[in-house]
């Protein structure tokens, strides 16, 4: 049972860390262009469904399809390629690169993916600019505030116009007035480019953000919308 029409689609995901599961037979699935923000309490599942989503780590039970592909069925060399190519991440504390500068860091996954120096950093400075950061485009990220710092792991993540961001509590780490108005900019972004958006968030106007919420509990997945808790 893939759901009509979805870019990526789980089911039946389980994943066990020693006795308890992380995950518990969940079900997930995305449609391009969709925000669905993914909540629910600490410890119950969400990044390691993210994880899962992504092909950053294997499911002990269950598919994962992305597009034509079944993640869990490719080598590891092809879902490498397939994350640098179609996928975006951003992280609670960005992870930027520290020796490179902020339009350094933007222009990274644009050279990884064979863009020339030049033409990766005209656009690097274009995502630097779209992201308000453009200021700070020659700092190091130990010179960044917290807040121009998510902004550029944002910028990050959408220069290469990936298909599917995944973004793990992207503004844990920000003030709340910051926090919206970096989800504002990266949702804004993702829909001018019709990439969809997994968005693991406590946020608690996320609903402003997202065109459908699930709640992970337990690792299990329920959709707000079914009326399911
Ligand atoms: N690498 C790991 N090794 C062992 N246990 C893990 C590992 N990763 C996650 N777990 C366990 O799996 C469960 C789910 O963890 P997960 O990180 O997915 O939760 P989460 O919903 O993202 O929580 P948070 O909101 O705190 O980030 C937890 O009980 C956690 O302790
Ligand atoms: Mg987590």
């Amino acid at each position: 049972m893939t759901p009509e029409g979805s870019l990526l689609a789980a089911e039946g995901l389980c994943k066990a860390y020693g006795p308890t599961p992380a995950l518990d037979d969940a079900d997930f699935s995305i449609h391009p262009g969709e925000v669905v923000a993914v909540m629910g309490p600490s410890g119950s599942g969400k990044s390691t469904l993210l994880h899962c989503l992504a092909g950053i780590i294997a499911p002990d039970a269950g598919t994962v399809r992305y597009g034509p592909y079944e993640l869990t069925g490719l080598g590891d060399a092809q879902r490498s390629a397939l994350r640098r190519s179609d996928f975006g991440f951003v992280f609670q504390f960005g992870q930027l690169v520290p020796e490179l500068t902020a339009l350094e860091n933007v222009a990274l996954p644009l050279r990884l993916n064979g863009t020339k120096r030049k033409e990766a950093e005209r656009q690097a400075q274009e995502w630097l600019e779209r992201l308000e950061v453009e200021a700070v485009s020659g700092q190091r990220p130990g010179e960044l505030s917290g807040g121009q710092g998510q902004r550029i792991a944002v910028a990050r993540a959408l220069a290469t116009r990936p298909r599917v961001i995944f973004a793990d509590e992207p503004t844990g780490a920000l003030d709340s007035l910051n926090g919206e108005r970096v989800l504002t900019l990266l949702t804004d972004a993702a829909r001018d480019t019709s990439a969809a958006v997994v968005l693991v968030t406590h946020e608690s106007r996320v609903a402003a953000y997202s065109d459908r919420e699930i709640v992970v509990r337990d690792g299990k997945v329920k959709d707000m919308l079914a009326g399911l808790i």
